[in-house]
């Protein structure tokens, strides 16, 4: 049983816990001669950082990421990378009150049904701290996928925020990185602003609606039928913590369409072929179809709010529950670069498969 790997070719094991030691990655199948540093890795990392500003928590790590195997002068050797990143600031003390009780909306009740102990400093395992280990080797992924597929580009970013979506009409793709929110709508960042910090002043939370785009997939990645390329987008983003529900392309919306309006028409391009419009979001068949691949995930509210609310104790007593210690408002913020890395590593690992099997694109068209 491998609960903690994913990927079938370009293989991520995670460990670690939130005020353990240290956590990281274990990336096995990365090919060889792939260029890589610990300051490569680090750009990704400092993305999903805690503590940059008022609306994520104030828990303050640096996530420093330590190379210690897999790298040798400079690339990659084929053998197993391993990545390491030190918890720096656990404050234990702000979680004693949960290792009796269970926050409602966390893991702590599902984790002690299931394994009967549980480290509930800082959520232990079921942290998002975890997260950071598959950043490093998202990071990893992308640099992999640079010199595989010159050209794919992977952007994260938020478009909704509790009730308040973006409009489309003001997508600018240059202010995204430009606001807390990887808000890709100016407008819209500053109306997320007051609202997220008079929830947060009042110790409450909100969720969000995260879009990851990936431009310059080439055809072909993916396999019918159990390893579609969409199924293992799906599970790697369903995978993120506090994720409740993915789509692809049109995604739920297609319910509602027509095939007239749904299917995207095909005309021959200069190139190739080209389709009137993405409603699959790249992906026909469980196989990239050359456009943008277009994934949205839901992130649900923070559980652990300093809201009073009502639970019961491992023994059974029916009790209320403030969670102090520092938590995001919006866990969405964070999670858009860990969106990325999975799509990365993913990406890659279809990459690789579809090198693997097929030798590269084959069914040329014009
Ligand atoms: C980047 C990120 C940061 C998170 N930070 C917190 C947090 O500070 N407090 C919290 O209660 N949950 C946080 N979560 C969510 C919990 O980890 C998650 O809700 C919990 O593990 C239960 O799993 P589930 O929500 O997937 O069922 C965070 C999630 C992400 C993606």
């Amino acid at each position: 049983m491998s609960m903690n790997t994913f990927g079938h070719l370009f293989r991520v094991t995670t460990w670690g816990e939130s005020h353990g030691p240290a956590l990281g990655a274990t990336v096995d199948g990365c090919p060889p001669g792939v260029a890589i540093d610990e300051a490569m890795l680090q750009q990704w990392l400092d993305k999903r950082k805690p503590g940059q500003n008022k609306f994520t928590t104030q828990r303050r790590e640096p996530d420093a990421v330590r190379i210690l195997s897999g790298v040798f002068e400079g690339v990659t050797t084929g053998t197993p990378v391993q990545l390491m990143i030190e918890n720096t600031d656990q404050r234990s003390k702000d979680y004693g009150d949960i290792s009796e009780k269970f926050r409602p909306g966390h893991a702590d009740i599902t984790y002690w049904q299931k394994y009967g102990i549980r480290d509930y400093r800082g959520g232990g395992r079921s942290s998002a701290r975890e997260t950071a280990a598959r950043v490093a080797a998202g990071g990893l992924a992308r640099a992999a996928l640079a010199e595989l597929a010159p050209g794919l580009e992977i952007t994260g970013y938020m478009v909704q925020m509790g009730p308040h979506g973006i409009d489309r009409a003001n997508f600018d793709e240059a202010v995204i990185a430009g606001n807390p929110f990887w808000c890709p709508d100016a407008t819209a960042a500053e109306t997320w602003a007051g609202y997220l910090d008079d929830l947060r002043k009042s110790g409450d939370s909100v969720g969000a609606v995260i879009e990851v785009t990936a431009r310059g997939v080439p055809a072909g990645l993916g396999a019918p039928i159990y390893a579609k390329l969409d199924t293992d987008l799906a599970a790697a983003a369903m995978s993120i913590n506090a994720v409740k529900a993915v789509e692809i392309g049109e995604g739920m919306a297609a319910a509602a369409l027509r095939g007239s309006e749904n299917a995207d028409e095909i005309r021959m391009g200069p190139d190739g072929p080209i389709y009137s419009s993405n409603h699959a979001g790249g992906i026909l068949g469980g196989i990239s179809t050359g456009q943008d691949i277009v994934l949205r995930f839901a992130v649900k509210p923070t559980s652990s709010i300093l809201t009073s609310r009502r639970t019961i104790t491992k023994s059974g007593e029916e009790t209320e529950i403030i969670t102090k210690g520092r938590h995001d408002p919006c866990v969405g913020i964070r999670a858009v670069p860990v969106g990325e890395a999975m799509v990365a590593c993913v990406l890659l690992d279809h990459l690789l498969l579809h090198r693997g099997q097929t030798g590269g694109n084959r069914g040329r068209i014009g």
